[in-house]
């Protein structure tokens, strides 16, 4: 069963309200959404986190849970069952995932009501009586049986197969509706991924499937739709006409931490580009949607990538990192020195890679991925860069005009530009207009992207989820390469740790069009 369009409106209404607090935007939504007549057809809801024992689960699906029910954002009546092979009580639970849960002294007693909420049974994925009795205790809640009902699969998906067959099977809901919410890895290239696709949908239906992509609920990511539609001074600007460049950048200061084992069957291709990368991709180059209605947004993504050529050889470059002698700690050692990695695995770490949208609006325009771990800093960011002014008559003074959306940290979107020098000059100077989130929103606490998309689910809204169809044009312009790497057994170029990534990437974006001037220099207001 679907949600009424009211409901999903009230969310994205409310996901506007970026000068509310998240307590304020939290009481809004809620409030709103239980007037809806679907939230009382059947008031009760139930979370079920299958693999609750879990890393992802611990760091960070009971943590956003408790988030939501501190802020007064979860459905009054909302239960939470964990389930996995473990056996666990609700108690272990909360020791493991305490940590991440950024409790408060005053919160203390509102976390053991939470916990009262929670329960959690153990059971095998494979097994069909496991199901059964999970099926049994939901039934046995307040209401349980007619309750909405959430999957979270936060499992590998070697398992997926079995657990989502036994939910379909055993513990649907057959008066309230029910939601099935999968995280990445969707598979590993295309066959593997198509194989996935055809048997969550031979038993759910699309808007039953929620895919996770996380990039999809942050900040900045869901701005890029507001700067882009939002306004009239970008629009005329954003094609080949003026932009030369379109960079989107994914770095992170350390390694693989120990989780290489994980990391290695991925490599960053598939772990951030295929994906959060290509997702932001999509929202820079897509056309104005119709509606801001999930399929009308979702159909204009998957426009831009049936526009894309599978990414080649000569667009990419990839490389892994290397112990940096001079480095701290963890710094020292390289990829290969993680104990949890294959001998002389070919993996990358690194990988910069070139698209080109073959459509009117981009024709010519390389979109640059790049993204990397153990590199010289966190970011990610979204850049426009726009072509040299024509007729120039400052001497080659004036640099090229650049739009950053910065996702992390910091949020801000500055537009670099060029403008007199001030006082007895008449010379252009580099500045930025300039929109840093910390000093314009003091007091607005950004909500952490499972927030927004957990409570996306609960309201019935598919618009920051990765549809099926978007996720097989994104295989299908990077499973060839992917392939021809491992065939080939392509040699990554070494980097240090703790540096900007292999040169071999700069001189691919200058070789496609990006012009580093090197010349900006920003003076933080704040440090003046
Ligand atoms: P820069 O001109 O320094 O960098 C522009 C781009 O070039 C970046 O993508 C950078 O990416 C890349 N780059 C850096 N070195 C090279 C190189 N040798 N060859 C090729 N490319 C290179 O401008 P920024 O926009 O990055 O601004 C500089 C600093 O000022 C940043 O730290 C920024 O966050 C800060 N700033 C902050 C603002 C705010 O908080 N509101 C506003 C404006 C600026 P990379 O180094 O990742 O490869
Ligand atoms: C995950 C990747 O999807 O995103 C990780 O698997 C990466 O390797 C993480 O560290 C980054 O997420 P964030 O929100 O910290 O930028």
């Amino acid at each position: 069963m679907g949600s009424s369009p009211s409901v999903e409106s009230k969310m994205s209404e409310a996901h506007e309200q970026v000068h509310l607090s998240r307590l304020e935007v939290c009481g809004m939504m809620r409030e709103e959404l239980l007037s809806e007549q679907e939230f009382h057809q059947s008031e009760t809801h139930i979370f079920i986190v299958v693999g609750a024992s879990g890393d992802l689960a611990k760091k960070k699906i009971y943590p956003t849970l408790w988030w939501l029910y501190n802020d007064g954002l979860l459905p009054e009546d909302t239960y939470i069952v964990g389930f996995a092979r473990s056996k666990l009580t609700v108690q272990d639970i909360k020791k493991q995932s305490e940590p991440y849960f950024k409790v408060s002294a005053e919160d203390a007693l509102k976390l053991d009501t939470f916990f009262k909420r929670n329960s959690y049974i153990s059971g095998q994925y494979s097994d069909a009586a496991s199901f059964q009795n999970l099926n049994q205790h939901l039934n046995s809640l307040p209401n349980g049986a007619k309750a909405n009902r959430l999957f979270y699969l936060a499992l590998p998906p070697s398992v997926y197969h079995d657990v989502t067959r036994n939910i379909k099977e055993t513990c649907m809901s057959s008066v309230g509706w029910n939601r099935v919410i999968v995280e990445k890895p969707f598979g590993k290239d295309l066959e593997s991924s198509n194989r996935l696709s055809e048997q969550i949908s031979s038993l759910y239906k699309e808007n039953q499937i929620y895919r996770i992509d996380h990039y999809l609920g942050k900040e900045m990511v869901q701005n890029l739709m507001i700067l882009r539609f939002g306004n009239r001074i970008f629009s005329p600007l954003w094609s080949r006409d003026h932009i030369s460049a379109v960079v989107l950048t994914f770095k992170e200061p350390f390694g693989t931490q120990g989780r290489g084992g994980y990391f290695d069957e991925f490599g960053i291709i598939r772990d951030v580009m295929q994906n959060h990368l290509l997702q932001m991709m999509c929202l820079m180059a897509m056309e104005k949607p119709v509606s801001t209605n999930s399929d009308d947004v979702r159909d204009e993504k998957v426009k831009v990538l049936k526009s894309v050529a599978p990414l080649n050889l000569d667009n990419l470059v990839i490389g892994q990192y290397i112990g940096n002698p001079d480095g701290q700690g963890e710094a020292q050692e390289g990829y290969l020195d993680d104990r949890t990695v294959p001998k002389g695995s070919l993996t990358p770490t690194f990988a910069t890679a070139v698209l080109y949208v073959q459509n009117e609006r981009w024709d010519g325009v390389p979109f640059i991925m790049r993204c990397g771990k153990a590199l010289n800093e966190r970011k990610a960011e979204a850049r426009l860069q726009f072509r040299d002014v024509p007729g120039d008559i400052f001497q080659g003074q004036c640099k090229r005009n650049e739009l950053v959306i910065r996702v992390q940290p910091n949020e801000a979107v500055y537009t670099k530009m060029m403008t007199k020098k001030p006082g007895m000059f008449f010379n252009p100077e580099e500045s930025e207009l300039d929109l840093t989130y910390g000093s314009r929103y003091k007091d607005v606490k950004l909500p952490d992207a499972y927030e927004r998309l957990i409570l996306d689910v609960f309201c019935g809204n598919q618009m920051h989820f990765v549809r099926s169809d978007e996720l097989r044009e994104a295989w299908r312009i990077f499973t060839p390469v992917l392939h021809q790497l491992e065939r080939e057994k392509i040699k990554p170029h070494p980097y240090k740790y703790g540096s900007r990534g292999p040169a071999e990437s700069d001189e691919l974006m200058q070789k496609v069009g990006f012009h580093y001037a090197g010349t900006y220099k920003w003076v933080n207001p704040n440090k003046l």
